[in-house]
């Protein structure tokens, strides 16, 4: 496994490469004054990162199975689709994958890159360790010539421990992008321009805008899965931070949101709901009624993303669509 430099600041905040973390992750201090500031907004939010403990990451990738959730079907078959082409265009030597999940889409996509022969490195980046070890665990076995070296990290703190050198591509898929707040986008993507060279690579998966039905239904699916990975993210804060939420007392409502182009994925309070979090030594007190907004899914355009990225000094690239114009993909390179 590659052996990444560690500066005195990586214990401080928990982010370690995999042979030398820490027994058990703990977020960090940033990622707790994250969450109490997030809880003291109106509408209170809670940051996606506290959705995905191991059973969050679980019925997350129930989600992908449902009917109603297009979006990994159709991002799959994307990459099926071109990722020869991505190989070609890009000539990447490493390949850098931010909140890589289970990483499953991308063996599509790596299986390109070692057919091509040039690759020598992969780089999975998630908070989540349990699923990120078994997914680095799995990749080291289908592609043995391969450095697989898997960081433990959060990709709005942690870019700059990338690695350099090389050609890099940074794969960021399933519209995780859509998950972040308009300036959380902004900041995001400038941040990663920083790290990269020009010459470097981005593709960056993103669901696109259609018919509001459609949308809703992929976040109201009738098995109750989402609303289970929603509620979800109370039970970890319980869990994770001495908290004492009464989760059965949140009613789950998505709704589109037309002017912000995004889907909004809230928690109703059904009673009034007075509850401590020992670990942020914070009371939150709801109102009957009162929502929490734990989830936003922005929808994009081709047009859009592109000027987003061109802002930050990514262009000259390609997007790639499925055959029903679904889901999109940009491939994009950092500009000199
Ligand atoms: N890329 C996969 C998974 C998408 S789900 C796919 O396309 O299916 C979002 C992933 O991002 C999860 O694996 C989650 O653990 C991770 N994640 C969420 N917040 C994160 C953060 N702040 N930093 C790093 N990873 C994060
Ligand atoms: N980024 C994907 C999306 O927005 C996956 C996802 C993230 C998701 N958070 C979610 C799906 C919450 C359903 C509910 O669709």
């Amino acid at each position: 496994m590659h052996h990444s430099d560690q500066t005195a600041d990586d214990t401080a905040d928990n982010t370690f490469s995999a042979d030398e973390r820490a027994e058990t992750e703990t977020p960090s201090a940033e990622a707790h004054a994250e969450l109490r500031r997030a809880l003291q907004r109106r509408p209170r939010t809670v940051p996606p990162r506290w959705l995905y403990d191991d059973r969050g990451s679980d019925l997350f990738d129930q989600i992908t199975r449902l009917p109603e959730y297009y979006q990994t079907e159709a991002e799959r078959q994307i990459l099926a689709d071109h990722s020869t082409m991505i190989a070609e265009m890009t000539a990447a030597t490493t390949v850098i994958e931010l909140g890589s999940g289970t990483s499953d889409k991308t063996r599509t996509l790596l299986d390109a890159f070692a057919a091509r022969g040039m690759i020598e490195r992969f780089v999975p980046l998630d908070v989540s360790e349990a699923t990120l070890l078994d997914a680095a665990a799995m990749l080291g076995e289908r592609y043995p010539d391969l450095d697989v070296s898997p960081v433990i990290g959060d990709f709005n703190q942690h870019l700059h421990r990338l690695p350099t050198g090389g050609t890099r591509l940074v794969a960021f898929l399933g519209g995780t992008i859509g998950n972040f707040y308009r300036e959380e986008r902004t900041a995001f993507l400038g941040a990663l321009a920083d790290v990269l060279d020009p010459g470097d690579w981005v593709l960056l998966g993103v669901d696109l805008i259609k018919p509001v039905d459609r949308l809703l239904s992929a976040y109201n699916d009738s098995a109750g899965t989402t609303d289970a990975f929603i509620r979800n993210a109370l039970s970890v804060i319980n869990r994770e931070l001495g908290g004492n939420i009464d989760v059965g007392n949140f009613d789950y409502v998505p709704f589109w949101d037309g002017r912000e182009e995004r889907i909004d994925m809230r928690l109703r309070a059904c009673e009034p709901e007075r509850a401590r979090i020992e670990a942020l030594d914070l009371d939150v007190e709801l109102e009957s009624g009162e929502e929490l907004r734990i989830e936003i899914s922005t929808k994009f355009s081709q047009g859009r993303l592109l000027a987003e990225l061109a802002e930050v000094g990514f262009a000259d690239g390609a997007f790639f669509t499925d055959p029903a114009n679904d889901f999109g993909i940009a491939l994009v390179r950092r500009q000199p």
